[in-house]
């Protein structure tokens, strides 16, 4: 009698729908990074070795502002940005959660 061995097929998570595909303008160089949906724009910026601007990391000093050029995000919270701001496309990258799964950002330009 063999040892009945439990084979569990590994599931591989789809990767793609965990990332969202971002491209990013600073300081005139253009660079392409994943961002896990789970954590905020600022922090896969700096996961990526991105020296991405930032202070208060809570959506309250407004360092981390930057251009969303293409796709859609949310700010969880803001205390910084007008609406007017907010209609410019300005947001703030320590608070943005994605909404599209691509994402085109300028820090260079706003
Ligand atoms: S780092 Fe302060 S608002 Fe984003």
């Amino acid at each position: 009698m063999t040892p009945k061995e439990e084979t569990k097929l590994a599931e591989t998570p789809d990767e793609q729908s965990e990332n969202v595909k971002v491209t990013l303008t600073l300081n005139g160089n253009t660079k392409h990074i994943q961002w896990n949906k789970q954590i905020p724009l600022l922090d896969a910026m700096l996961h990526a070795g991105i020296d991405a601007p930032h202070s208060c990391c809570r959506g309250t000093c407004g360092t981390c502002v930057c251009k969303l050029e293409e796709g859609e995000v949310r700010l969880k919270r803001n205390f910084v940005l007008s609406e007017a701001h907010v209609q410019q496309g300005l947001i703030l990258a320590c608070v943005a959660v994605p909404i599209s799964a691509t994402v085109k950002i300028n820090y260079d330009e706003f």
